[in-house]
């Protein structure tokens, strides 16, 4: 039998968990309601989706300022300057290789597309809250733009691009982990829950790798 010692670092702060299981899940939710009203067509159900959209749209514009928040204000894991690395994502470019070098936070070139999604997540709330105010007369920004019929398609070009990178993300994201979890021999997915990160040790109990 393989024995492996393994070190293990508290990582990510409970508020950064949290945040990570409200954005993850109003994300799931919001593609589920576009599937459904996909699969429903015109109707009284649609009508029904798309109001819950709103609503859950407004969820996620919470989770993502409390997310911008913490990335400035919270403790060091938790901050955008911790997933800034741009030697690293530069050297992943020109040698091709996406290996990145083991570190206790998030994963070096990881954290660049975590930072790109955060872009687009901001983008997909304006964009999200403009339909809102064009279409369904609902929402803050109602008041500014709720009668300009025109900004329509400014708003829903976006925000159906995005959604279509979103769904990638969301797949390479899950499989990343699955994938890390076979190659490091390291548990990953359940830091997001428990805080934990683990990294083999090399120096004590591997010898039987
Ligand atoms: C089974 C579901 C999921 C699990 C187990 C999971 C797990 C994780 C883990 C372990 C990390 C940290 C990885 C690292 O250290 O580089 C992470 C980060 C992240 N995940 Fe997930 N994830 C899940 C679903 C999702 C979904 C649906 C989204 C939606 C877009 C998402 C968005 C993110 C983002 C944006 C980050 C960066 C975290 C931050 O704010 O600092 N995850 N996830
Ligand atoms: C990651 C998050 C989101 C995803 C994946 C998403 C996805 C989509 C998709 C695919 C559409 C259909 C676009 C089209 O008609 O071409 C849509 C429409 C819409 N979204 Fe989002 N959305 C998100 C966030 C938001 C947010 C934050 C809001 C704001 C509250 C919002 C409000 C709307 C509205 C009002 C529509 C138009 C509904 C209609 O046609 O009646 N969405 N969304």
């Amino acid at each position: 039998m393989e024995t492996f010692s393994y070190r293990r670092q508290k990582v990510y702060d409970p508020v950064l968990r949290i945040i990570h299981a409200w954005n993850g899940l109003s994300i799931l939710f919001l593609m589920a309601t576009v599937w459904l009203s996909e699969l429903f067509g015109q109707g009284v159900g649609e009508k029904t989706l798309w109001q819950m959209h709103i609503y859950l749209g407004y969820a996620l514009v919470v989770g993502v300022v409390a997310r911008l928040t913490w990335g400035i204000a919270g403790p060091r894991h938790a901050r955008f300057s911790d997933m800034w690395h741009p030697a690293a994502w530069w050297n992943a470019v020109r040698h091709l290789n996406l290996q990145a070098a083991p570190r206790f936070g998030h994963n070096t070139l990881a954290s660049g597309v975590y930072l790109l999604v955060y872009l687009l997540l901001a983008v997909m709330a304006v964009t999200g809250l403009g339909l809102a105010a064009v279409e369904h007369s609902m929402g803050p920004f109602n008041v500014w733009f709720g009668d300009m019929a025109w900004l329509k398609e400014v708003f829903e070009e976006p925000h159906e691009a995005i959604y279509n990178l979103l769904i990638a993300f969301v797949l390479v994201h899950i499989a990343a982990l699955v994938w890390h979890e076979r190659h490091d021999r390291t548990p990953l997915a359940q830091a997001m829950v428990s805080g934990y990160q683990y990294q083999l040790d090399s120096t004590k109990g591997d010898e039987h790798a």
